[in-house]
């Protein structure tokens, strides 16, 4: 069995702000991202699928299908956006990179099987360097 990883570049802004928390717990919780104007980040999305290799292409898993995947359902649809204003997936969620993953990992897995048909290849986990510094992973099957 492989692990295959494809990694891909996306820019996008957000605030960090939740409505549950008052202004003091917000700066406390988020410090410098709850600055009210916002701040953009040079995401880093890794996406990782496991399958055993097929013999005939000697290959575990297409990239080309994983990439046009990733495009359609992640890179374009958030590429140059606030998170906060221009994508709906968050709801009354705070666009934190640990919601970011969990909504990136939904959209790949309700679209996984009309782009990779069979059992195999599967999606493993998701990743998202925000920074070099902080970096959020998820394993798919923790994902509802
Ligand atoms: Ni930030």
């Amino acid at each position: 069995m492989f692990s295959v990883t494809r990694r891909y570049q996306f820019a996008a802004s957000h605030r960090l702000h939740s409505a549950a928390l008052s202004e003091e717990e917000n700066q406390r919780v988020y410090g410098k991202c709850n600055h009210p104007y916002g701040h953009g980040h040079n995401y880093v999305l890794a996406v990782s699928a496991r399958g055993p290799l097929n013999p005939r292409a000697g290959s575990a898993v297409n990239t080309a299908v994983l990439d046009r995947l990733v495009m359609r359902q992640i890179l374009e649809p958030l590429e140059h956006r606030n998170l906060n204003t221009d994508v709906d997936w968050f709801g009354p969620a705070v666009p934190t990179s640990e919601n970011l993953a969990i909504e990136i990992c939904r959209r790949l897995k309700r679209n996984w099987g009309a782009a990779f048909s069979g059992e195999w290849p599967r999606l493993e986990k998701v990743r998202i360097e925000e920074t070099p510094r902080n970096i959020f992973e998820i394993r798919a099957d923790e994902v509802e």
